[in-house]
């Protein structure tokens, strides 16, 4: 997959300037869920400003260590790495105001690092159960000139020239292959607590940089560094911009980028982490060169998503960015805005698929389609250029078929029954694309169908768990 192979030539370029040290790279090939949550700094509420989050199925509004071990899937590769990792979703600020999610490339590529630190005689311990710690501030809007404000950097990336260097705040140009977010964690643990009430000072960074040189006295303890990139698609809107500046801002109401922060909530077996720290020397990171930990394919990860909780629109067009996130400039520190009657509820999960109950119609699954070239859906097959769930319907339903499946955003199957068996019912999250005719519903996948049926007797949307496999 070429996000992966482009992430790890521009890793080599970034780090050309520090002596080879082994690491591995976790591959997270889409976001969980996107919605305001963070169980780390506002654990059991709604918080502040919309985040993308990756990795264990367990994840909720309020986590321990023992609910990442109950993720019955994971949006990231690697089987015993059940942690979630998360930083803000970014959004495309108009001429007129209204702004706009930008999408994803991928999910995120996790970088683990063996950094050694002769201080610690090379020792490098996994974080233990139950470990949380954050990265940067939402509220800083400028370059501090610290080694916190330089662990975070975007990469303005351009796969046809020589890399740009990288920035502390958004590039000021645009991106023909995206905007990548950087975030290096801390390293030095103070060997003692697993949070703290600022969710940082349990952790320090090491004495020379960001990634490098002896822990200082007070965090003594090495923990394997942690880095995260995210990509988004924001050459989408290279023909939207406007005016003299970039027009890209993060969901806490940030045009300058230097807030960026990222969480990471430790879900790893934690032995088997050790085991890969104490045993993986692979020079360019590769994962499949590291025996203790076990890969899932891509589309498994893909499938695994957890329902949004939070009765609000987070994508689309948007009047305000979710929360109460009013844009604040730099250079001075942004603060806490209230009062804009922000929903706080955490309410029942919201579907993914479309509720068509009401014209005799249900949810049957998401299903593989195509497969060695045999169709679910035999019936016929229409393109529709402004394809919605309701629209397949209404022509199958015209035609006389009792199934309708949406797949790859405009494509429209009919049929009265599954071909063969009864396809393995997937995770949603490989329905996810989003209709031709409507941004805010989804129609299917690439090789994905969206299953609908008329309803006999009851009209009920079948609840398929979300499985692996
Ligand atoms: C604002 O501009 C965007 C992009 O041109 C457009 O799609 C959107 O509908 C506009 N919103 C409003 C409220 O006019």
């Amino acid at each position: 997959m070429p996000f992966f192979k482009q992430a790890s030539l521009a890793w080599m370029f970034v780090c050309s300037a520090h002596p080879s040290v082994a690491f591995f790279k976790v591959p997270c090939s889409s976001p969980l869920v996107i919605q305001r949550a963070d169980p780390i700094v506002s654990p059991g509420v709604a918080s502040n400003h919309v985040h993308t989050i990756m990795g264990g199925s367990g994840f909720g509004f309020t986590m321990n260590y023992d609910m990442t071990q109950t993720s019955k899937c994971n949006s990231c590769s690697a089987i015993e790495d059940k942690s979630n990792y998360w930083v803000a979703a970014l959004y495309y600020h108009a001429q007129n105001g209204s702004f706009h999610q930008v999408p994803q490339n991928g999910g995120a590529l996790i970088y683990y690092e063996q950094r050694p630190d002769p201080s610690t005689n090379g020792k490098i311990v996994a974080p233990p159960a139950g470990f949380r710690m954050i990265a940067g501030s939402p509220f800083d809007r400028s370059d501090k000139g610290t080694i916190e404000t330089h662990a975070r950097s975007f990469a303005c990336l351009n796969y046809n020239a020589p890399g740009t260097p990288q920035t502390y705040g958004f590039p000021t140009t645009k991106c023909p292959n995206g905007i990548r977010a950087q975030v290096y964690f801390p390293s030095c643990w103070d060997g003692v607590n697993l949070d703290s009430p600022d969710h940082k000072s349990h952790m320090a960074y090491p004495t020379q940089d960001y990634d490098n040189g002896p822990c200082p006295a007070t965090h003594p303890v090495r923990i394997i560094s942690i880095f995260i990139e995210v990509t988004w698609h924001t050459e989408q809107f290279d023909d939207m911009w406007y005016g003299d500046k970039q027009p890209f801002v993060f969901s806490f109401g940030d045009p300058t980028g230097y807030g960026i922060h990222g969480d990471f909530l430790n879900g790893w077996d934690v032995n088997v982490l050790q085991q890969a720290i104490d045993t993986c020397n692979d020079g360019g990171g590769d994962i499949t060169q590291c025996a203790p930990i076990h890969m899932q394919p891509d589309w498994v990860t893909d499938g695994c998503i957890v329902e949004r909780s939070i009765d609000e629109q987070v994508d689309g067009w948007l009047d305000a960015l979710p929360g109460c996130n009013p844009i604040q400039d730099g250079p001075g520190d942004a603060h806490v805005v209230t009062g804009c009657n922000a929903p706080t509820q955490i309410g029942q999960p919201l579907h993914y698929y479309t509720d068509l109950t009401s014209k005799g119609w249900q949810w049957m699954g998401c299903t593989r389609d195509n497969v060695g070239g045999v169709r679910v859906l035999t019936g016929s097959m229409a393109g529709i250029s402004d394809m919605t769930p309701e629209k397949c319907v209404d022509v199958c339903n015209a035609a006389g078929y009792s199934i309708a499946g949406v797949e790859n955003q405009h494509e429209c199957f009919c049929g009265n029954s599954l071909a063969g068996d009864m396809p393995t019912v997937t995770p949603m999250g490989n329905c996810l694309m989003t209709c031709a005719g409507d941004e805010l519903q989804n129609c299917g996948g690439y090789g994905f169908i969206g299953l609908y049926q008329k309803c006999q007797g009851n009209c009920n949307n079948l609840q398929y768990p979300v499985v692996p496999h």
